[in-house]
């Protein structure tokens, strides 16, 4: 396991970042691609872990996908043309990927069997399978379908009209692709509106997606047209460098080219609520996701409650909101977000021991946690990702604001959205 020191920058954190390529968009433009007809080139692909791993199961199932340097290149079979994998389909550490897979998966005729890593074999499976079953595909798995390793075998789907306990991107994404070779037409609601990534980009692929309020139809039938995408910058990684700007002495921060889809940004909103000194110039843009160049200067910050529709718009940004919260004057309450349970560590339950081992004012609670604000450095000491990028990241920020160096074991589970992240934030800190 990898270990990386963070030390305390000598004056603050200047410069400007090009974050990487968003992870849930990257996901998407590698499967839609794959179950297009014709060619679909990607630019700004993040070639982090998980998206690789959608890569390789997607070749697996006989897509032809060629990685440049700048781009990659899905030589998309269609819906029908994909074939059964001679191997079990590894999805690595990536829950995106095997929940959107079952998805597309639940539209063939063949068989396969689904593995991923310690965390993914954790992590809830029954959210996707129990409505893929109920649209008649065939899924087993370790208990009865709610984990892995999952055997799928699909065809013959019957539309659903299905109603979602959770607001979730990967199960309305699921279902949707699902859809695609259903006899009816297919509705998902949630109870809070989720990340749209899948809808945009379907519907650049020419498929008729109809939204309204919380519902998603989708008649049965679609073929996908293959199309271009340029993936823009992952606003979940931007986050931890506006955090990092916000909490650092002397900073001005500058990131461009950040994705600025409405449903992805609550980080925003926090920082706007909790007085961040921050300025966001919108790009004009003909893509169907927006983006913005987002610079954040050093704050004075003061607690907020953070709760409700605002937690799916936010949920990956909940462990670098944590770090500035133990920076911020007052309290700042977390809640309705049991969902941190079930990422790929529990981050209510990582996040909060690992902060309070640095010295912060922390406590979990059923659904969130509650920090209260020091505006005093922490203490710095041993801390570890438990193999979760976010919390890897987040921890490191620590560093940054402690009396003592942090130092982070199992560095390498960052590798999974954000390769360069070392590398920025040493940049930052040489200007
Ligand atoms: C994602 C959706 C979210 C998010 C995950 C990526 C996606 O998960 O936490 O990192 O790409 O659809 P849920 O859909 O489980 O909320």
């Amino acid at each position: 396991m990898l270990e990386t020191v963070i030390n305390k920058p000598n004056t603050g954190l200047v410069g400007t970042i090009t974050v990487p390529g968003d992870k849930s968009i990257s996901h998407r433009a590698v499967m839609f691609g794959s179950i297009a007809n014709g060619t679909t080139e990607i630019t700004g692909f993040l070639k982090g872990e998980d998206c690789l791993s959608t890569i390789r199961c997607m070749r697996q199932l006989g897509v032809n996908i060629e990685e440049k340097e700048d781009k990659i290149i899905v030589h998309g079979k269609g819906l029908d043309g994909l074939q059964e994998p001679e191997e079990v389909l590894d999805v690595g550490n990536s829950g995106t990927t095997i929940r959107l897979l079952s998805g597309i998966l639940a539209t063939q005729s063949f068989s396969n069997v689904l593995v991923g890593d310690d965390s993914i074999a954790k992590r809830p499976m029954g959210r996707v399978t129990g409505p893929l079953k109920m649209m008649n595909a065939f899924i087993d798995g370790r208990d009865q379908g709610q984990l892995t390793p999952l055997f799928i075998r699909g065809g013959n789907l019957n539309a659903i009209n299905y109603v979602s306990p959770v607001a979730s991107a990967q199960v309305k994404s699921a279902i949707i692709l699902a859809s695609l070779r259903a006899n009816g037409t297919t509705k998902v609601t949630e109870p809070y509106r989720s990340r749209d990534h899948t809808e945009r980009m379907l519907k650049a692929f020419q498929v008729d997606v109809e939204v309204s309020g919380n519902t998603v139809a989708i008649k049965g039938g679609h073929d996908l047209v293959a199309t271009n995408v340029h993936v823009p910058g992952d606003i979940s990684s931007a986050a931890f460098m506006l955090v990092a700007g916000a909490i650092t002495k002397n900073s001005k921060v500058i990131l461009n080219n950040v994705g600025v889809n409405p449903t992805r940004t609550g980080i925003i909103d926090v920082l706007e609520k909790m007085g961040a000194d921050m300025d966001i110039e919108y790009d004009q843009t003909s893509s169907f996701e927006p983006t913005a160049t987002i610079t954040m200067k050093s704050s004075s910050l003061n607690g907020i409650t953070i709760d409700g529709d605002l937690i799916p718009r936010l949920i990956d940004e909940i462990p670098a909101i944590a770090v500035l919260a133990t920076q911020a004057e007052g309290t700042t309450v977390i809640k309705d977000a049991a969902e941190l349970k079930v990422k790929e560590t529990n981050r209510i339950d990582t996040m909060v021991n690992q902060l309070k081992a640095l010295g912060a004012n922390i406590r979990a609670t059923d659904d969130g946690m509650i920090i209260e604000g020091q505006t005093k450095p922490l203490t710095g000491g041993e801390v570890n990702s438990f193999g979760d990028h976010r919390v890897g990241m987040a921890m490191a920020l620590c560093g940054l604001i402690s009396d003592s160096p942090v130092q982070l074991i199992n560095t390498e589970a960052i590798n999974v959205s954000y390769p360069k992240f070392f590398e920025h934030l040493e940049m930052l800190k040489q200007k």
